[in-house]
């Protein structure tokens, strides 16, 4: 099947030469769900907690008859997850044990740049890297991944990522469900492409505009997954960990499930929703009510029939896929009632705003410029608060991340209704073509005139390619003076 399609104004004519991906009816779901570890960690006699990630290369059972080479932390594939709890002081020594450069930067975390993981700071082969900051923020569901200069699609894509749990009593809800590998499961969803020996293949039949769109999709790194339910409700932590699939979920049977947090921790109340969009990077918590004995698959379809055609078209939204099927035991153990609302969400006050910018991604540039480690693109004052136009110019499908920082989206550009994901804390935000949002964040705490945070498109491809700026926050009055810290280049 050779489709022909004309995709957005002045982007020209498409030619795709696969047909949808369908895998319905394909999954055999015959493995169980891994659960990643609890990461192991120690207190030091200043008070921290200290944990230990070595990036390593190894050999992983994804479900081909032989091994693929596959890269993790602390083991061949994916990471452990890391918890914390909110005032805690964390140190991670990192060990690079790659042949190559990699940084480990912490999505979705407030804290300093230099702990940050961002491409001005290689880890290099051999050498250990140990960030510290103090946890402070709300509970939330963060993650992990490498951020090295023009390697961070690979480097995600053979393995490397993991979640980072925070908790905070004051924002945590007590009687969600909340115990580990139990009624409150991570869920690590990455779509992959293999060649015919079983290993993992980065180019060919699947690479596209976006990057690597694979044709089967994993949880937590395994393939065709189940998940033994034994209450009433469950809670799934939803990361999208690919480098660049959009999934759009719901459940098999269309019943809606209970949508209760975002990228920066709980909204304000549940939503009940049917379908739920993550494009990479972005996470959901949803709870899923279970009767005794009944299996529900988790499932990624195409966009609901209004939603628009490049995405589709791009981001393999034509493809189907079975994602896990929950399992429910003959007996349930009731959870408690879900609560009508759930932690304070403080508005942050446009008017508040000391300084507006406007983000333009096109191509592969932002405001028409490529990342360029001596520049900084945005100066941004200490305990202040900014609002940000953030606009996709272009036919292809961006997001846009922050680091540092969780953003409020305050409007869409072309006035359109806000879906409830949009209505907590963000850090990653998906820009449909030709759309975008007004969005509002406030920087506290770390200036730092000497090392920049970025902002970029969190498909990898373009990211690497260039699709990224960096911000540098300072003193009142301040100005930056970047030390650089990466070679790179040879
Ligand atoms: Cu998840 Cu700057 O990235
Ligand atoms: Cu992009």
């Amino acid at each position: 099947l050779i489709v022909l399609g004309v995709v957005g104004a002045g982007v020209g004519v498409w030619v795709l030469t696969r047909p949808p991906i369908d895998t319905v009816g394909e999954v055999s779901f015959d493995r169980a769900l891994a659960v990643p570890p609890l990461a192991p960690s120690t207190v030091d006699k200043d008070g921290r907690r200290v944990f230990e990630l070595r990036a390593q290369a190894g050999q992983t059972d994804l479900g081909r008859g032989e091994p693929s080479a596959t890269w993790g932390y602390n083991g061949a594939h994916l990471g452990p997850t890391l918890r914390a709890k909110r005032g805690e002081q964390v140190v991670v020594n990192i060990t690079n044990q790659l042949g190559e450069d990699t940084t480990v930067h912490w999505h979705g975390m407030h804290l300093p740049a230099r702990m940050d993981g961002g491409p001005d700071r290689p880890i290099r082969p051999g050498e250990t890297f140990a960030p510290r900051w103090r946890v402070d923020q709300p509970a939330a569901t963060l993650w992990y991944h490498p951020h090295p200069h023009e390697r961070t699609e690979t480097q995600v894509y053979r393995g490397l990522a993991g979640m980072f749990l925070i908790d905070d009593p004051d924002t945590d809800v007590a009687t969600l469900p909340h115990e580990y590998g139990v009624d409150d499961i991570p869920v690590m969803v990455q779509d992959k492409a293999f060649d015919d020996d079983g290993q993992l293949t980065e180019s060919g039949r699947f690479g596209s505009e976006i990057g690597i769109l694979g044709d089967s999709v994993l949880v937590n790194g395994v393939p065709g997954p189940y998940l033994d339910v034994t209450t009433t409700l469950v809670r799934l932590r939803l990361l999208n960990a690919s480098t660049a699939r959009i999934f759009n979920f719901s459940l098999s049977d269309g019943r809606p499930f209970t949508l209760i947090g975002s990228d920066g921790g709980l909204l304000d109340r549940p939503h009940q929703v049917e379908r739920l969009m993550l494009s990479t990077g972005e996470r959901a918590e949803v709870l899923v009510a279970m009767r005794p004995g009944e299996r529900v698959v988790l499932r990624s379809g195409p966009p609901a029939p209004e939603g628009d055609f490049a995405t589709r078209r791009f981001q393999g939204g034509g493809d189907r896929f079975d994602v896990l099927e929950l399992r429910a035991a003959a007996t349930l153990k009731p959870s408690p009632a879900v609560p009508s609302t759930l932690v304070a969400v403080p508005r942050l006050d446009p008017a508040s705003a000391a300084e507006t910018r406007e983000m333009r991604f096109s191509t592969r540039d932002i405001n028409g410029r490529k990342m360029e480690h001596g520049r900084v693109d945005a100066v941004v004052t200490r305990d202040s608060t900014e609002v940000w136009t953030v606009r996709n110019g272009h036919g292809t499908p961006h997001s846009f991340h922050i680091h540092d920082v969780q953003f409020q989206v305050l409007a869409r550009t072309d006035g359109g209704p806000v879906p409830p994901l949009l209505s907590g804390w963000k850090d990653t935000v998906y820009l449909p073509p030709h759309e975008g949002y007004r969005v509002i964040m406030r920087f506290t705490d770390f200036a730092d005139p000497a090392t920049p945070y970025m902002f970029h498109c969190h498909v990898l491809r373009h990211e690497d390619e260039g699709m990224m700026g960096q911000f540098v926050v300072v003193e009142p009055g301040g100005a930056p003076q970047l030390t650089t810290h990466h070679e790179h280049g040879g």
